[in-house]
This record gives C-alpha cells, structure tokens and sequence, in this order.
C-alpha cells in the first residue's frame, strides 16, 4: 500500500472524514452511553469552530488508521473514554485498548485530546483515561488541550462542561481558528410520523433491544443487544420487617443455552413505570401511541436511529430512554426554545451555562431536588417540548446488572439476583423509585397467570472463586453485598458433599437489625450447622453504637493475616463502594502492617500483588 493512500473499507473513519469534509472525530469507550453522549455533544459543536465533527464507536472503526489521521488537514481525535470496574476499558474500547497496550504504532502527527469519565468511589479511577492520555504521547501523538477527568460520584457533567469550555478555545489557538459564536442548536434527528395504516404493525418495534421481533423469536446467542427474555420463576421479599424491601428472584434460563459461575453479573432490561410515561404524554401533549421514527440527519453517520424505530412514543419512553435520570445540562438548553414564560427560559439558560451562578442553581434545582424531565417539566409550567424532541435528547435507557446470587452446581437452570428495591422522598416531596428494582417488585409470579418475563444477559465477570477447593477464603458482603457470596458458599458446600477437600470459608456480613434485614438468614444457619461456613454479623443498629463488618474484621485481624498473609488464601469484598469497601481495604492494609510487620508502602504493594494474582477481589458499585 502506496504512502498517503488510505485502503477504503468500511470501517475507514478517515474515508468518512473525507468525504463529508470533516476533520474532528470524537471516540467513544462507553458503557451505559455518557462518554457516547459526550462524544456526540463535542462532536456537534464543532460546528461552532468549522471544525465539522462525527462520533465514531471505536470497536466499529478501523483503528490503526490514527497512524494517518495526519493526513487530513487540521485534524483532531478527542476520546471520551470511560473506565469501568476494576480500571478497564469499556467493551467496545477493549481491542483499541489492547492495540495501543501492545503495539508501538507510530502516532507522529496525530492531534489529541482526551476526556475521561469514572468514579471517585472506585479505586482504579478514570485509569483508562490516564493511561491513553499518557500512552497517546509515547507514541509520538500531540496533545492539544489537558486531559479532563469526570467523577460520577459527584457532578461529572460539571466536569465535562468546565473541561470543554477550556478545550475549545484551545483547539482555536492551535488551529489558529475563531469561534463563529453561533450556538448550535440544530436537531441531529428528523422526526417522520406514520400515519395510522401506512406501515404494517408488525414492522413497528415494541421493546425489543436492536432486532425486530427478537423478543417474540428468540434466536442465540444472547447478549447486550440480543437478550433473552427469561421467565421470572420466583420472587419474594427477603425482609422480614422495616420499611425496606430486598427481592430474591429467580429467573429461568433452561431455555437459552446462556452458562454462567458464581461470581458472574446478570443485566435486567427494566420498563419504565407507566405513570411516568402516561404525565410525559400529558405535559407534552402528546398522543402516547403515534408511530414515529427519528432518523440522523447526518448520513455518514452509523447511528440511523437513537433507538429501534419505527416505533410508539409509549414504547420509546417505556424501554428505549431513561426518563427517570437527572437531564444534563444540554438538555435544559435545548428546552429554552419551548417555554413561553421568560422565567423559565431564564432559569433553563442560566443552569446551562458555566458560571458559578449557574452550576450552583442546576445543582440545587436539579441534582440536590432529584427532578427529572417530568418534574422540571411540571414545575416549569409554561416548557412544552415536543415529545419527539425530549425523545431525542434523553439518553439510551440502560440494563441494570446485578451480581448473581445463586451457584450453576446448584442452580444449572436460574439465575438468582438479590436486590434492594431503590425508593427514595425528594426534598419537593415527590418519590422517586428505582427503575428496575420497581419493576421488579411489581412483577411477582401469580396463580393462574402467564409468569412475567424479562430481558436478561450475563455477563462473565473476574470475581472468581479460588480454582483449589482447599484455599481458604474470607468474605466481605453487607447488605446486598451478600449476593455472589451466597453463589460461593452454595459452590464450595457442593463441592464438600462431592468429597472435595474444602478450605475455610469465613464469611463478614452486615445489616441493619437481625428481625429485619438479615437476609437469607436461614440458609446461612444452614451451612454454619454444617461446617460451611464460619460467620461474622454486624447488625449496625441493634444497639446504641454502630457495629459494621469493618468492626468484627478489625477484631480478627490475626486470622485476616494468617490467611492472606500466610495461608495463600483469598479476600473478597463486595457491595457499597463509596464508603465500605473503602474502609474495608484499610482495615486489610492496617493488617498487613501490624500483624504481617509490613510498613505503610509495603503494605500497599502487598495488596496490589494480591490483586494481580486475583487473591484480592472486589465486586462494588456506588
Ligand atoms: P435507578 O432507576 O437506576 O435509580 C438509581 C439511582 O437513583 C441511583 O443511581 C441514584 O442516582 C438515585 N438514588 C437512589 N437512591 C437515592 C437517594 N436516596 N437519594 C437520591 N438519589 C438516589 N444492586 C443490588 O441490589 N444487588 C446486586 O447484587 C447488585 N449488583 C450490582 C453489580 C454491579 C456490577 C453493579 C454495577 C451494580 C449492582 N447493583 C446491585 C446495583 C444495580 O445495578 C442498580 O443500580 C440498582 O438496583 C438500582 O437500579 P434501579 O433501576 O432500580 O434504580
Ligand atoms: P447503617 O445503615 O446502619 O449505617 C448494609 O447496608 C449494612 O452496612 C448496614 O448495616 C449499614 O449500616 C452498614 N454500613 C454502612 N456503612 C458501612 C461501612 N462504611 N462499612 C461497613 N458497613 C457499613
């Protein structure tokens, strides 16, 4: 292949560059669709700068071709690259990822910038990111503006407008471009409406994920975009008093040829709650069972529709967009346009715009209050958005993954999930409830009825148990956090009544009040009456002072360090990550200082060669 020439396939995003005249393109490494926000929010207002942009997914893309990205005057690759887990790459980031790691392409004249997104509460923070940045540069890439980091945990879409209204006048300055000044508020989708008769019923979506009928015809192998609809078998509340409610469902997947192991995820599709979307026909003035189809202006484009369509405004807004979400800030812009009173449009522009004033009245009005679009649009009275239009602008409704909490030895046939049901008072008094968990509780088996059914994939995770039965294991799980160990502890008693020899299994669970919340407190009874299990409860609010899991383990930090330190065992954590398994990890850092005789450093290091030899595990979420 001659220099300069560029071999055209399909998968040529400079080909695309080419030939609709563009030179920005934005990257994405998305999980549940911000950084593809992001990407798509960066990319339109390249336009401000005549820099035209497009959003490329890079599994999509032929990615060695950053190599010659130079040749296009002018260019720019920004990535907005999220980091999921424990410090990976997105699924669709994954081979890119591996390609930079292991490769040495030359990135000569390559114009970059990077934009990552992660949380404070995890510990490998925006690792991704970090390391692209950095990576990009070794391999002789030019930076053009500061990589940007967004915490979840706190205000991320703050982060990100802060970062891009640094990011463009720098791009100018290296371009030696002006901004136009005009804002772009060009809509990205052209809405067509169906009138009753000109499509066939059967060529309308009704839920499905990305196939037509995919749901009615179930076809393996199921996965993110092809799931299978699994039938819920069981479902019952695990408390036993309290305000509180934590489901055990058991879904069926005898039928789908999906395998799973302990320790693995499994994502629920959830519906969103049928109130909610009959308030937004309403407010919006909508007939909620139009057929309609939101087609990209942009026809280079690989992204034809935001979600399946045609379709009805019912099914987009109950199983293709988050309504529940708090809107980010370019929503509340674009909403400016459609209210007649000048107070609203006031307030909608002043929390889109990046001064202190602003961010303080979005994060009070918005995020502290927790309104989301049908809440602002009821408060702000005189908005009246076409619902195609917030169609548009609301982003992708995302599975929920739950840890599973059952064993494939006992359990070939069901999937378990343990799950707290999310209900919450806002500070204006309303009550927000949790997508899927709601779902969930309002979808129990019933005599004499059909059993719910309910979108559903695995996905294979690196929470694993020890492949040697005889290693010991210690356990960390308060609250939820109790779910893959129940799958673990069901695996290793099977293994002891198949004649394995079976090491310690020393289990750390915490709740609220034993009468309450102890969850599958009989099960556990069961298997510490056999010798399955040795258990540590921390029931929190028994008693005047709070006792927590890292209380008990501060008390056994001999054994804690006798099994990492001395018996090769392994130590895993799972639940809250904001504030448990942080304390947690301390705990575990304190015994390897005062009880293995490490100092501070070592001890740091101590867990970090744990956690490459997978002997230090952790499965949280915030
Ligand atoms: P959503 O509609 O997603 O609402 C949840 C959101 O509401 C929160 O993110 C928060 O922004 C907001 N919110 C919640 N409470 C409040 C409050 N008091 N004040 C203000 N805002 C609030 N969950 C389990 O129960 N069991 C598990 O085993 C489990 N395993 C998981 C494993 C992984 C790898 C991950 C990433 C998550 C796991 N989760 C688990 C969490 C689960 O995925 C969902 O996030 C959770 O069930 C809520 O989903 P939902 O759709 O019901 O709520
Ligand atoms: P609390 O709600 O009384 O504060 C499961 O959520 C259990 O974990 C509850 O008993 C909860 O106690 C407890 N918990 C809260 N924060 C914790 C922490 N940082 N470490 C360990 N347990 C915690």
């Amino acid at each position: 292949q001659a220099a300069g020439t560029i071999q055209v396939t399909e998968n040529s995003f400079i080909t695309k560059l080419k030939s609709s005249g563009r030179s920005l393109v934005v990257f994405y490494g998305s999980q549940t669709g911000t950084a593809e926000e992001f990407a798509g929010r960066l990319a339109k207002e390249g336009i401000r700068y005549k820099m035209k942009g497009m959003v490329a997914d890079p599994e999509e893309c032929d990615m060695e071709e950053l190599t010659k990205l130079h040749e296009i005057d002018n260019s720019l690759a920004v990535f907005c690259m999220a980091t999921y887990g424990e410090g990976d790459p997105t699924d669709n980031s994954m081979e890119f990822y591996e390609w930079l790691k292991n490769g040495e392409p030359s990135l000569v004249g390559l114009n970059y910038a990077v934009f990552g997104l992660g949380n404070k509460t995890y510990e490998h923070y925006n690792e991704v990111a970090i390391y692209l940045d950095k990576r990009l540069e070794e391999l002789g890439a030019t930076r053009v503006f500061e990589l940007g980091l967004g915490d979840d945990d706190a205000n991320i879409e703050d982060d990100f407008i802060t970062w891009k209204d640094k990011f463009w006048p720098a791009v100018c300055e290296k371009f030696n471009i002006e901004s136009t000044g005009e804002e772009e508020l060009t809509r990205q989708f052209r809405l067509v409406t169906h009138t009753p008769g000109e499509i066939q019923p059967n060529n309308v979506f009704t839920g499905e994920i990305a196939r037509l009928h995919s749901l009615q015809v179930q076809r393996p192998p199921y996965d993110a975009k092809n799931p299978f609809l699994a039938q819920i078998t069981v479902n019952k509340d695990l408390h036993k008093g309290g305000d509180r409610s934590c489901l055990h469902v058991e879904l069926d997947i005898s039928d789908s040829k999906m395998r799973y192991e302990a320790g693995d995820h499994v994502a629920i599709y959830p519906i969103n709650d049928s109130n909610l979307v009959e308030r937004l026909g309403e407010l919006t003035g909508s007939d909620l069972d139009e057929i309609f189809s939101l087609i990209n202006t942009d026809q280079e484009s690989s992204k034809k529709h935001p979600f399946p369509c045609p379709t009805s405004y019912r099914t987009a807004l109950s199983h293709y967009v988050e309504i529940t979400a708090l809107p980010r800030t370019h929503i509340l812009r674009e909403l400016v346009e459609y209210c007649s009173d000048e107070e609203d449009k006031k307030k909608l522009l002043l929390m889109a715009t990046n001064s202190q004033e602003g961010k303080a009245l979005y994060q009070s009005f918005v995020v502290d209050a927790c309104r989301n679009i049908v809440h602002i649009l009821e408060d702000l009275k005189s908005c009246k958005p076409p619902l195609d239009h917030i169609c548009e602008l609301l982003p992708r409704l995302q599975p929920r993954y739950y840890s599973i909490s059952s064993s494939p030895k006992l359990h070939p046939e069901t999937v378990h999930v343990t799950a707290v049901v999310v209900q919450y008072k806002t500070p204006t008094g309303r009550v927000n409830k949790g997508v899927t968990t709601t779902w969930l509780a309002e979808n129990k088996p019933e005599p004499g009825k059909p059993l719910p059914r309910v979108p559903v994939y695995i996905r294979k995770s690196q929470f694993r148990l020890p492949l040697q039965t005889q290693t010991p294991i210690v356990m960390v799980g308060p609250g939820t956090g109790l779910a893959p160990f129940r799958g673990f502890l069901q695996e290793r008693a099977h293994a002891r009544l198949n004649g394995k020899e079976v090491g310690d299994n020393i289990l750390y669970f915490g709740c609220r009040h034993r009468d309450q919340d102890y969850i599958y407190q009989e099960e556990l009874d069961k298997y510490e009456k056999n010798g399955d299990v040795t258990l540590h409860i921390a029931f929190s609010r028994d008693q005047p002072q709070k006792v927590y899991v890292t209380h008990l383990l501060e008390k056994n930090m001999d054994q804690l360090w006798d099994i990492i330190g001395n018996r090769n065992g392994h130590f895993y954590i799972c639940g809250d990550a904001k504030n448990m398994a942080v304390d947690v990890r301390n705990i575990v850092l304190r015994a390897i200082q005062e009880k293995g005789g490490r100092t501070e450093a070592e001890a740091v290091q101590f867990i970090k060669k744990l956690e490459s030899m997978k002997k230090y595990s952790s499965d949280v979420w915030s």
